[in-house]
């Protein structure tokens, strides 16, 4: 299993400590959530703070971009130093060119459904995306209650994947605890972004190894 811990829920004016914290503590990658106020109802910060934290971390960066134009915003994500870039499905008309331009620029590409979204409409974009992330809550903001009716949706998911052949990460986003990583992980999930339960603990290190035991 994988652990991204979200930066969303990090201390905004300690970015570097909390993610060197995370970093020592074990992380996979770096979650960072970038929302533009309209696609959903908050609002955090553009490509500048990747390009800030590329240099200060070894972790592979991943952006999730909530935002309603992300054909617009790939590009300065992925100049910024991005590794994987997520776009949701939801977001743009254009689903299918917007991944293959993320792959071109040598960025992995990654596509993300909210809750109400279903996989069928993902159908022809799997080939293309080294990625998949199943909102486990409603996008926008950290702290939120996991919706234990996506872990079915993650294991048709792991189903379609191996029924065609695929090799994207499963991943799973929001309300991820000690409590609610077993199921989303017997259900074929690979990535855990974890925010709230990671930097709100007072020991990170002992937050991240608890999901990881969880599992066993
Ligand atoms: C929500 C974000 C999540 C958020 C998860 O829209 O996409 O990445 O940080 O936070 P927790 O883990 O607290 O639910
Ligand atoms: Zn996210």
């Amino acid at each position: 299993m994988k652990i991204a811990p979200s930066i969303l829920s990090a201390d905004f004016a300690h970015l570097a400590r909390d993610v060197e914290k995370v970093e020592q503590a074990g992380a996979d990658l770096l979650h960072v959530d970038v929302m533009d106020g309209h696609f959903v109802a908050n609002l955090t910060f553009g490509p500048l703070v990747v390009q800030a934290l590329r240099p200060v971390t070894n972790l592979p960066l991943e952006v999730h971009l909530m935002v309603s134009d992300p054909a617009a915003w790939a590009p300065a994500f992925a100049e910024a130093g991005a590794d994987t870039i997520l776009v949701h499905e939801e977001a743009t008309d254009h689903l299918y060119g917007v991944l293959q331009h993320i792959a071109a620029t040598g960025v992995r590409a990654g596509v993300v459904v909210n809750p109400g979204t279903p996989l069928s409409s993902l159908e022809e974009v799997l080939p293309l995306v080294d990625q998949v992330l199943v909102m486990t809550v409603n996008p926008g903001f950290g702290g939120q209650k996991f919706l234990t009716a996506m872990v079915d949706k993650v294991a048709r998911l792991h189903q379609l994947r191996q029924d065609r052949g695929l090799h994207f990460d499963i991943e799973v986003d929001g309300g991820i605890n000690a409590k609610t990583v077993k199921a989303a992980a017997d259900a074929g999930t690979d990535i855990f972004v974890a925010g709230s339960y990671v930097f709100g603990a007072s020991d990170v290190g002992a937050a991240i190894s608890s999901l990881r035991e969880a599992v066993q």
